[in-house]
């Protein structure tokens, strides 16, 4: 049984652990390394689900790196995506013949991600990779090409390193369920 945790009117459970996203993040702090060795790199992260899971993996990550942020929102309330995303701000920079990696919280119906792509493809970098903490493939409406993937989770609603509900819980070291929600 998944431990209890935070004093919260809601029902969280631990689902991965601070222990586990730390060694997985590392994990892929060395695999990405590799894959850009010797070359610059643009981490574009996705507000705010991005925040802590970027500055995390930005620190094990062995490569000349700049940052950049994109937020958008998904049209519609709620805990579904409705699919068609608004863009609140754009990049600060110019991406054209740079590598840029996309870094996403989670994948869900996959529609935000897409749009994120095709909109980053459009500025003709040199590469553009995606790298994303979770994968939900119970909800997935199209198909995702992961590049660098953290954790494959089931069908839950989830929250912490970065993930809300309604705004809270961005702030929770590890990755929780939080019951009676989706
Ligand atoms: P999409 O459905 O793949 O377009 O995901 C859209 C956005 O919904 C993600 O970037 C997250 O911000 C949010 N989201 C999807 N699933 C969850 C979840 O389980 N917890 C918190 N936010 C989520
Ligand atoms: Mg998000």
């Amino acid at each position: 049984m998944p431990k209890k945790t935070q004093k919260s009117e809601h029902d969280i459970r631990v689902m991965i652990s601070q222990t586990r996203l730390k060694k997985r993040v590392r994990e892929l702090g060395k695999e990405i390394s590799k894959k850009y060795k010797g070359k610059s790199l643009v981490l574009v992260g996705v507000l705010k689900g991005c925040i802590l899971f970027m500055s995390d993996l930005a620190r094990e990550l062995d490569l000349d790196v700049s940052f950049d942020f994109l937020r958008v929102s998904s049209y519609g309330e709620g805990t579904v995506s409705s699919g068609s995303v608004r863009f609140d701000f754009d990049l600060t920079q110019p991406i054209r013949g740079k590598h840029v990696l996309l870094v996403e919280d989670i994948i869900d119906t996959g529609l935000t991600a897409q749009a994120v792509m095709k909109q980053l493809r459009a500025k003709s970098p040199a590469s553009l990779r995606l790298c994303a903490l979770l994968y939900k493939p119970a909800r997935a409406q199209i198909k995702t090409n992961v590049d660098f993937l953290g954790f494959t989770i089931p069908n839950e609603f989830v929250i912490g390193y970065g993930l809300d509900y309604a705004g809270r819980y961005r702030n929770l070291p590890h990755i929780g369920i939080l019951s009676g929600v989706n």
